[in-house]
């Protein structure tokens, strides 16, 4: 059985990542706030919990230690690093050869190759200055982190989430390669599927060193291009 660990375990993300990894049969190790841990309590007993701030390094440490995957959620609130620091922690702590799967959105470019719309990048530049000035989102770190994370030679994959919505799942999304594409037109992934495809990627060792752009697989952008 495979052993995973799943850092920001509490949040939406977070648990649908830990209802797909328990339903695949792997051992889950959970981390999240303190303050968040009750909002697990639907897995009581069948995931393991580490509470604590997912930046702290000695939390990190012990969580990882023996697993095969981690999946991470990498979030930019607050003002103190909370991305970059989680994502360095992991990248020195994980085992050497385990599965390193991180999370963000769109806005996020490996190559600078994507091609974004103006109302995008307007959207972006508004939204990460807003949270500038109110010190609750640090979008720069998120780059950041990302930045770390490429550039380490971990088996790591960054999954570039399109705007989410609730709702059954649809199946694996599709990606690409680049934001622009036009599979990935219709911009929206259920979020039940996003954790779908942060899990499988464990397995699949193509996305090794890629950040696929997803997109939800019944959208019509996914289903126009299939056809
Ligand atoms: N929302 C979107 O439309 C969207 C679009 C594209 C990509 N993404 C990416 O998807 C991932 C998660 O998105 P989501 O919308 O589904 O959110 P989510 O799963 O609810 O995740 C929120 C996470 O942020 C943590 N958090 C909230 N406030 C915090 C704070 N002040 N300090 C530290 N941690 C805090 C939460 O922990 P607690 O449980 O402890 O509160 C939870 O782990 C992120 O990587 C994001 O970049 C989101």
């Amino acid at each position: 059985m495979k052993k995973v660990c799943i850092v920001g375990a509490s949040g939406k993300l977070g648990q649908y990542m830990v209802q797909h990894a328990l339903d695949r049969g792997y051992e889950v190790v959970g981390v999240c706030r303190e303050r968040s841990v009750a909002k697990l309590d639907a897995f009581k007993g069948r995931i393991t919990i580490i509470p604590g701030p997912t930046n702290d390094r000695e939390i990190i440490k012990k969580a990882v230690a023996g697993c095969d995957g981690v999946l991470t959620v990498l979030v930019p609130w607050g003002m103190q690093q909370y991305s970059s620091g989680t994502a360095q922690a992991i990248l020195d702590y994980a085992r050497p050869g385990a599965r390193l799967i991180f999370s963000c959105g769109w806005h996020i470019t490996m190559d600078g190759q994507d091609l974004y719309t103006r109302s995008f990048k307007i959207f972006e530049k508004v939204a990460g200055w807003i949270g500038k000035l109110f010190r609750v989102v640090e979008i720069d770190d998120q780059v950041e982190a990302c930045q770390r994370i490429f550039a380490s030679d971990t088996q790591w994959t960054v999954v570039r989430g399109s705007d989410l919505e609730e709702g059954e799942s649809q199946g694996l999304p599709v990606w690409s390669r680049h934001v622009g594409d036009s599979i990935l037109e219709s911009n929206i992934t259920r979020r039940t599927d996003f954790a779908l495809f942060m899990v499988e990627a464990i397995e699949n060792d193509d996305l090794v060193h890629e950040a696929p752009a997803i997109v939800g697989c019944q959208t019509p952008s996914a289903l126009a291009h299939h056809s």
